[in-house]
């Protein structure tokens, strides 16, 4: 049996795909869910609308510190991979579970193939980039999604002939759910009209866990909400930072800024492709705006997807109110709309699975 991890929000719609092309190559394949996120509305949503198997084994690790929550998932996955003996194993993106399933198979002799690998922001005070550095050091096969992350992992000294361009694997997700999503138009339950609206999201701690940083943001965003109606998916992270900042009265007075739960995959994908605008710290969100070629502004002052700078439609506009509203302005009158990268195409799981078949 060859297995995918799962643990957060990120990587359900990695997985997906990947489960379907080893299903349809008749190749044993099943899911491990760790557990770091239990929510429904953060991770049951997604298996139903990505239309995802229930894991083999779920263990349950739910939130903590990083070494609580990267220690648990290690002992979880040693306990169910030394019953198991998986033939293989892929780990997704670089969230606190794909690094430590990548320790568990370095130790076990468990051959390890990671998706997503090379990306680098440069950015150590990024739990991500210490998930994405370890992971790729250990693993043994390096599946990327672009040029920049073959040259990261080159530069770093990783072999050759580990590395095989694959492609973003997210968007064979999107491209198969894009129809279906339009279809729901989510973007008229708020009230609100396709292309008259923008969508934010925001959750990364360095813009979340610091109240004034935080307050700054909804600031700039309060700002242009009352040109642009803003609708803002709330992570459960941040639905606590901004209680603790003593933020919730504001935020939800300011004019044209919409509040809400999070969303499912499709409904997610509903909204974002109705936007005119898309203001986020998201990873996958700056992948997901350049292929629909909608002007985004991330929050952030380095991307571990510079790719999506150079040929697609994000900007980085860092955390200072004054150039947040500045460039969603300009971002308004008329942004490029970029072009997909190469191997973008919607054919990268059938790629992940023929560089791993190939290799087992
Ligand atoms: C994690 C990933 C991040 C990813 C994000 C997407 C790491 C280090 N971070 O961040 O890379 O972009 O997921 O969402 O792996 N919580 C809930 N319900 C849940 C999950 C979390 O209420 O189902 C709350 C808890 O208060 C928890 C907090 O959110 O303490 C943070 O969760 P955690 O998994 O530690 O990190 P995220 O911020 O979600």
């Amino acid at each position: 049996m060859i297995y995918t991890i799962v643990g957060a929000r990120p990587n359900f719609m990695k997985a997906a795909p990947i489960h379907t092309a080893f299903a349809r190559a008749g190749i044993p394949h099943a899911l491990v869910h760790t557990g770091q996120h239990y929510d429904e509305a953060m991770s049951k949503v997604f298996f139903e609308d990505l239309g995802m198997p229930r894991p083999a084994v779920d263990l349950g690790v739910g939130s903590g510190t990083h070494a609580e929550q990267t220690g648990a998932v290690m002992v979880g996955l040693e306990r169910y991979f030394e019953r198991e003996r998986p033939a293989a194993v892929l780990v997704v993106g670089d969230v606190n579970s794909t690094m430590a399933a990548a320790i568990v198979c370095a130790k076990l002799g468990i051959y390890c193939g990671h998706v997503e690998a090379g990306l680098r922001s440069g950015d150590w005070s990024m739990p991500e980039e210490v998930n994405r550095a370890v992971t790729d050091s250990v693993v043994d096969l390096l599946l990327t999604p672009s040029p920049d992350a073959d040259r990261n992992l080159l530069a770093e000294g990783c072999p050759a002939e580990s590395i095989v361009r694959v492609g973003n694997v997210m968007i064979d997700t999107l491209q198969a759910h894009l129809p279906r999503a339009r279809v729901l138009d989510v973007a008229a339950r708020f009230g609100l009209r396709q292309q008259g609206y923008a969508v934010l999201t925001l959750h990364r701690p360095s813009n979340v866990d610091d109240p004034v940083t935080l307050g700054r943001i909804l600031g700039a965003i309060g700002e242009i909400a009352r040109r642009l109606p803003v609708v803002f998916p709330v992570h459960p992270r941040t639905r606590k930072q901004i209680a603790v900042a003593g933020l919730q009265t504001k935020v939800e007075a300011a004019k044209g800024l919409t509040l809400c739960e999070p969303l499912g995959y499709l409904e997610f994908l509903s909204l974002t492709s109705g936007a005119r605008l898309v203001l986020t710290d998201s990873g996958g969100l700056q992948e997901e705006s350049t292929v629909l070629g909608i002007p985004c502004l991330t929050l952030r002052d380095n991307t571990e997807r510079p790719i999506t700078v150079e040929v697609g439609t994000n900007v980085l506009v860092g955390t200072d109110p004054g150039t947040i509203v500045a460039e969603a302005e300009h971002g308004l009158t008329g942004a490029p709309r970029g072009r997909v990268p190469e191997l973008w195409d919607g054919h990268t799981a059938e790629r992940i699975v023929a560089a791993v078949v190939e290799r087992i």
